[in-house]
């Protein structure tokens, strides 16, 4: 069970406790580099960001990533299809994250799509892309105009940016995305994929709260533990905090009305939440079938306690009136 969460956990509030953080990203894109390489789904892009796991990733630890990437994919594409990609996405805490690319090939790119992370993950995500064309190609091809930037830490195109900042920081993430041109006043998709625990919950009620208020229509998605004051929520922190390691915004996720709450106090009008179990459930029933016959599974019931301690939850403001709220699985 430790590997299924190491994606998650860490030391609370230092350097150390950063770079801690820092090393989930890899964790995160390393399953699903695994998951895509069986059959899971499809992500021809991946493959440029981290190396082929050594070991096999447990088949529950597959069918969890597989919940998580669908379940997020489904929201996003929801909110695209109401925007009609009329719209900016910016992926707080993105790591490796490839749906730039994927949308691209799907030609359901937004306005523009930001990307959010501390620098060294920003340096290397840049590298990557500097020096492998499959990665660089689609962000030119989607370029037009002249203002286009790269440094070691920032890379600003006309429909792809990616910049370093502190999630923590909400002034300074504002004033470095207003520099790469976010409009306060497009709709706006915020995505945060297992980041927000990271973070206190002051912290991260702050940045929620700062995107509430700075965009009149948009729509956050975050996914990250939930349930988690039960006994199997407790064994994950132990087992965790025998390593040295503990979650910093755990308070935030003991249950899927907590996880609403801090939505709707931070300034959202809906709110919703739900657990991993439940997306699983909602999966058609072609795919479960599909990706059930991939790979034999023992564990059921740990594949049920590990999806009840996953949450999806999606909040939304809409001044304009597009229909955001109607957004659901
Ligand atoms: C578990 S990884 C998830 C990466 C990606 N969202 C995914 O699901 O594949 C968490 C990411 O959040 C980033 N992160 C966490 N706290 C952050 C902060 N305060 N500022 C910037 N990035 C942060 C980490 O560096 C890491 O890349």
């Amino acid at each position: 069970m430790a590997t299924a969460v190491r994606d998650t956990l860490c030391f609370a509030g230092s350097e150390e406790a950063d770079e801690a953080v820092r090393g989930t990203c890899e964790d995160a894109s390393i399953c699903k580099r695994f998951a895509v390489s069986i059959g899971y789904w499809k992500d021809p892009y991946i493959q440029y960001f981290v190396r082929q796991a050594k070991e096999r990733k447990a088949p529950e630890i597959n069918r969890g990533y597989y919940a998580r990437v669908h379940g997020v994919s489904q929201l996003l594409k929801a909110f695209l299809k109401e925007t009609e990609c009329n719209c900016q996405i910016i992926n707080l805490g993105a790591g490796l994250d490839t749906m730039f690319w994927r949308l691209k090939d799907e030609n359901l790119l937004p306005k523009k799509y930001f990307e959010v992370d501390f620098p060294m993950i920003v340096a290397r995500k840049i590298y990557n892309i500097k020096s492998k064309p499959p990665l660089s190609k689609p962000i030119m091809e989607s370029h037009s105009g002249e203002s286009f930037l790269i440094d070691a830490h920032s890379l600003d195109s006309s429909r792809y940016a990616i910049l370093a900042a502190d999630l923590r920081e909400a002034a300074e993430l504002e004033e470095k995305l207003k520099k790469f041109n976010m409009d306060t006043q497009l709709p706006t998709l915020l995505i945060a994929e297992c980041v927000l625990v990271y973070m206190t919950p002051e912290q991260s009620a702050s940045l929620l709260k700062w995107a509430a208020n700075t965009f009149q229509t948009a729509m956050v998605i975050n996914y990250e533990q939930v349930n988690m004051a039960d006994r199997f929520g407790q064994i994950m922190i132990e087992n965790l905090q025998r390593r040295q390691c503990s979650l910093a915004g755990v308070e935030a996720c003991k249950s899927l009305d907590s996880q609403r709450e801090r939505l709707l106090l931070n300034g959202w009008e809906t709110a919703n939440a739900i657990d991993m179990m439940k997306v699983y459930s909602y999966l058609p029933q072609a795919d479960v079938k599909r990706i059930e016959g991939l790979e034999f599974l023992d564990e059921k019931e740990l594949l049920e306690q590990l999806m009840q301690h996953y949450c999806i939850c999606w909040a939304t403001k809409d001044s304009c009136n597009l229909g955001l709220s109607n957004i659901t699985f």
